[in-house]
């Protein structure tokens, strides 16, 4: 694999998103449009990466990047090369292929730019990525030999008819030779018809130096660009379809694909069951053998082995969900360890709670994690049996083996195999309700 550097375009203000963030930390996935670029170009080899920034905007500070990243600000946008001369201090510093990727296309496969990048590798001096448009209005145009080598790329304003009939088109990734990459923008001017500096002029005067130009082809579905909150949905439906064929793929059945909707970094393991209407959020691991029953909302979440899940279960981050557990509907849980066999099954809370192996856990339940101003925690022990409609005070434990009488509120640590109870006693008026009766009939009153 060829290391590399990558330039990734983002000064765009994304004025059509509607938006007080920026474009590009919109999130696909879970995952901000710009980190997924940074994640495939890592993916195919970069080893550092310049994003280029609009002014003054929030949010990229907190990007989380897996390689070093530093950002550029470009203050006026003056066009495509103008931008990538934000990162001139950056580039001048890397030896490999440099490559020049848009923060808002997100979709470009790992595969593409590694591919781009070895191009460069190979002998070329600049590369270009191109697609055939099922509708090329907008973009630049690849203009060609007769050989099919690439001359130029021409924008849409300043084409030619002829030029603008081409439907083979400028995906806008690009990549350079390291050593070629600044003398090449430097002689980039703004004589066109938008006065903007365009990157993509780099081809021509490439080739009027005598230097080597290389065209790689990808599907457009790659290259799909988001400026739009409806753009941003069909790119978000693309990677859907990618994640849920991943997860087949993998071994796991989907019994209405379209329903459920993954993360970026949705685990999935083999034999996995998914009913519709399940969504998965960032973080979430499913082990082997796990069955997830329809209208789920999982985040942050490791479910172990043959467990079952669901219907309609929330599980939220800091969960476990240990082997062969069962955790049904209308149940809650949230930081909670659950160990093997425990059952949790019907209309609770468990919150920043351990659950031993093999416990049950009534309907109703409610752990009482918070006390208006801190959380605390919750021990039940294995084998312990908590009777439906029961409040446990936290902090509190209850010991292994014990039993907790329903509809109690436990606020004091409970012994091992014993038995708690805060209900009152029952009692019983024997021949009460026929002595009420009487006594509203000899008033002459009739029950409504
Ligand atoms: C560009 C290409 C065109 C290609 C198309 C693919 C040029 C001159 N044209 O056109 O050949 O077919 O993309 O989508 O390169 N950006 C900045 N600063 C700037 C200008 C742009 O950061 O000063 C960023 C934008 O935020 C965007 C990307 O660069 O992410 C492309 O800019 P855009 O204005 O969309 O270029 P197009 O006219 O679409
Ligand atoms: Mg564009």
């Amino acid at each position: 694999m060829v290391a590399f550097h990558a330039v990734v375009l983002a000064a765009g203000q994304g004025v059509r998103m509607k938006s007080s963030i920026p474009k590009v930390l919109h999130s696909l996935a879970g995952l901000p449009l710009v980190a997924h670029v940074i994640k495939a170009a890592t993916a195919a080899g970069a080893s550092s990466c310049s994003v280029v920034v609009p002014p003054d905007a929030n949010g990229f500070e907190a990007l989380a990047t897996p390689i070093e990243t530093r950002f550029f600000e470009q203050r006026e946008r003056l066009g495509t090369a103008h931008a990538v001369l934000m990162a001139r201090e950056a580039v001048a510093e890397v030896s490999g292929p440099v490559l020049v990727l848009y923060g808002d296309t997100p979709l470009v496969s790992q595969e593409s730019i590694r591919n781009l990048a070895a191009a460069v590798e190979n002998g070329a001096d600049v590369a270009v990525i191109g697609f055939h448009a099922k509708d090329p209005k907008g973009y630049g145009r690849l203009v060609t030999s007769k050989a099919g080598e690439l001359l130029a790329i021409r924008e849409e304003k300043d084409a030619t008819p002829q030029e603008r009939a081409l439907s083979l088109c400028n995906s806008g990734i690009m990549a350079f030779r390291a050593n070629l990459i600044l003398p090449l923008l430097d002689r980039i001017d703004n004589k066109n018809k938008a006065a903007e500096y365009y990157l993509t002029d780099a081809v021509e005067i490439a080739r009027s130096m005598g230097r080597r130009v290389a065209c790689e082809v990808i599907d457009e579905d790659e290259v799909r660009g988001v400026n739009t909150r409806a753009q941003l949905s069909e790119v978000e439906a693309i990677l859907q379809t990618r994640l849920r064929l991943r997860a087949m793929d993998g071994g796991a059945t989907l019994l209405s694909p379209d329903t459920v909707t993954f993360s970026h970094d949705t685990m999935i393991g083999q034999d996995v069951v998914i009913e519709p209407n399940v969504f998965f959020g960032l973080g979430v691991v499913i082990e082997d053998g796990v069955t997830v029953k329809g209208f789920c909302h999982i985040e942050g979440a490791h479910i172990e082995r043959g467990a079952i899940v669901g219907p309609f279960a929330r599980l939220r981050p800091g969960t476990r969900v240990g082997p062969k557990v069962k955790v049904g509907n209308f149940v809650e849980l949230k930081g909670a360890d659950i160990d093997e066999g425990a059952k949790v099954n019907h209309l609770s809370y468990v919150g920043d709670t351990h659950i031993g192996a093999g416990a049950n856990i009534g309907a109703g339940t409610i752990t009482c994690n918070y006390d208006g101003f801190r959380k605390h925690k919750t021990d039940i022990g294995a084998g312990a049996f908590i009777g439906s409609n029961s409040a446990l005070v936290a902090p509190v434990r209850i010991g292994e083996g014990a039993y907790v009488g329903s509809g109690s509120v436990i606020s004091k640590d409970v012994p091992a195999n014993s038995l708690a109870l805060t209900r009152s006693p029952q009692v019983h008026r024997e021949g009460w309700a026929g002595r009420l009766r009487a006594r509203h009939k000899d008033k002459g009153n009739h029950s409504k």
